[in-house]
C-alpha cells in the first residue's frame, strides 16, 4: 500500500535535509542516476536523472523530447529552528531557544512530545563535514501553564510571547558542564563524535509522534509537515510511473519557500534554470525555443473547508476531503492559473475519472502563495494546485487518504501527456 510508504517517508523526514536524503534514495531505488553541479553532465534520452544542491532541493527528470513538463514543490515547512547559542539555564533547566521559521501555528507546539532533527557541521581531518542528526524519541517539550493560573485562555486563546515563552524545556540541571557544552555533548554522543568536533548546526524540533491513518474506515492521515512532503512525495512517484514519450518530465523540490524563497536553493535561485539550461543543450536547442512549448504544475497543499468555521470560507470554493485534486486561483496572482493549462489538467481530470475541485480564498482574507508564481517567471504557463489539507501549518495537519492516488495519477498523466497549446 502507498499509504504505508507514504506514512514513512513522512517519518523518515523530520527536516528538509533528511526529506532531501529520502527522496534521493528513492529514486536511486527507481534507476535514477544522480549528477552533480560541479561536473559535466553526460545526459542519454530515456535515461532519469536527479541533482542535489545543499541536500534539501532536488531536481529529477527523465530525459525525452523537447516538450518539459513540470511540477515544483517545496521541501521546507514552518516550524521552529535552534539559535546559535541556543542552550541556557533558567529557573532550574537547561532550556533551548528557538527563532520561528515561517508560519507555524504556535499553539500547537505546547504539551508535545518533541524531538530534535537536523544538520550539525563538523570537524573531519582537516576539513568540514556536514551530519545529519535526529533524536528520534522526545527529548523537548514546550510546557501549557495550568488554567488555574492562565483563567481566560479559552476565551482569549493560548498566546505565546514569541521572545520570551517559546524556549523549550531540555533538562534538570545536573553536571557542572555549561549548557553549550551540556548540548554539545549530546549531540557529539548522538554523532558518537567528540564534544571537540561540533562547529555549527541547522536544528529544528519537530513532534516525535508517527504520521497516522485515522476514521472509522481510514479515510485521514495525519502528521506534520504534510505541506509540502505531501506534494513532494507524489511528484516523485508521479516522476517513477510517468510513460515514457515525447515529453520530459521534471520535478523541482526546493527548500525556503516558507520564508520567500530567497536564498542559493530556494525557488528565486537559479538551480532549476540552470538545470533547465543543461538538458536544453541535451536537447540540441535553446532554452528560449524549449520552455514557450513547456508547462508547469504548482503542487501545494490547498485548504480544505473546516465545518466549524465556516465564515472563514468562500461560500463556492469549499474543498473537502477525499473529493479529489484542488486548483487554486487568486486573482492577485498568489496562486497561477493560466487558462489552458487549467483546461488541459480538467481533462487529464476527465479522462483518469479523478474528481477536481477549486479554493479561492475569501476577499477579506489575505491570501497565502506558493512557488508557482516565482517559477512561472521562467517564461511557462503554470497552474498552482494540491490536495486539500486541514489546519495547514499546524504541528499535526490532516488530509485524505484517498486524496493521494488520484495525485500521483493526475501529475503521472501530466508528465506523459503530449498536448501542445
Ligand atoms: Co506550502
Amino acid at each position: 500500500m502507498r499509504t504505508t510508504s507514504f506514512c514513512q517517508f513522512l517519518d523518515r523526514s523530520p527536516t528538509p535535509w533528511h526529506a532531501g536524503q529520502a527522496l534521493a534514495e528513492r529514486l536511486r531505488r527507481a534507476g535514477f542516476v544522480e549528477v552533480k553541479e560541479p561536473e559535466p553532465w553526460r545526459l542519454e534520452r530515456g535515461w532519469g536523472y536527479f541533482v542535489q544542491r545543499d541536500q534539501s532541493s532536488l531536481i529529477a527528470f527523465r530525459l525525452g523530447g523537447p516538450k518539459l513538463r513540470l511540477v515544483t514543490a517545496h521541501t521546507d515547512s514552518p516550524g521552529l529552528r535552534l539559535k546559535p547559542r541556543a542552550p541556557h539555564t533558567s529557573g532550574g533547566y537547561l532550556r533551548l531557544s528557538v527563532e520561528i521559521y515561517g508560519g507555524p501555528i504556535l499553539a500547537t507546539w505546547s504539551d508535545r512530545d518533541l524531538s530534535l532533527a537536523g544538520r550539525v557541521a563538523v570537524r573531519e581531518g582537516k576539513g568540514i563535514a556536514l551530519k545529519l542528526i535526529d533524536f528520534r524519541v522526545p527529548i523537548l517539550r514546550l510546557p501549557n501553564l495550568p488554567i488555574h493560573i492562565n483563567r481566560r485562555v479559552n476565551e482569549e486563546g493560548l498566546k505565546l510571547d514569541k521572545q520570551n515563552q517559546l524556549h523549550l524545556l531540555l533538562q534538570p540541571l545536573q553536571d557542572h558542564l555549561s549548557p553549550l557544552d551540556r548540548f554539545k555533548k549530546l549531540l557529539a554522543d548522538r554523532l558518537g563524535l567528540p564534544p571537540g568536533a561540533i562547529l555549527s548546526w541547522e536544528l529544528l524540533p519537530y513532534e516525535a509522534v508517527p504520521a497516522a491513518v485515522w476514521g472509522p474506515e481510514g479515510e485521514f492521515l495525519a502528521s506534520g509537515r504534510l505541506d509540502n512532503l505531501g506534494s513532494c512525495f507524489a511528484a516523485i512517484e508521479a516522476l517513477i510511473e510517468a510513460e515514457e514519450g515525447e515529453t520530459t518530465p521534471l520535478v523541482a523540490l526546493l527548500d525556503h519557500e516558507e520564508v520567500g524563497s530567497m536564498s542559493h536553493k530556494g525557488a528565486e535561485s537559479d538551480f532549476l534554470s540552470t538545470v533547465l539550461q543543461r538538458i536544453a543543450a541535451a536537447l540540441g536547442k535553446p532554452a528560449a525555443e524549449i520552455l514557450p512549448q513547456s508547462a508547469l504544475l504548482s503542487a501545494d497543499m490547498a485548504h480544505a473547508f473546516n465545518p466549524n468555521f465556516p465564515d472563514r470560507f468562500d461560500p463556492d470554493h469549499r474543498p473537502l476531503l477525499n473529493r479529489g485534486v484542488v486548483f487554486k486561483e487568486n486573482a492577485g496572482l498568489r496562486y497561477m492559473a493560466d487558462p489552458w493549462l487549467l483546461g488541459f489538467a480538467i481533462t487529464l481530470c476527465e479522462a483518469q475519472g479523478i474528481p477536481y475541485q477549486f479554493y479561492v480564498q475569501r476577499n477579506d482574507i489575505p491570501c497565502g502563495s506558493t512557488i508557482g508564481p516565482i517559477a512561472s517567471k521562467l517564461g511557462l504557463r503554470t497552474l498552482d494546485l494540491g490536495m486539500p489539507l486541514l489546519a495547514m501549518h499546524s504541528i499535526r495537519e490532516c488530509m485524505g487518504t484517498h486524496d493521494l492516488e488520484p495525485f500521483i495519477r493526475l501529475l503521472s498523466a501530466f508528465f506523459s501527456a503530449p498536448a501542445t497549446s
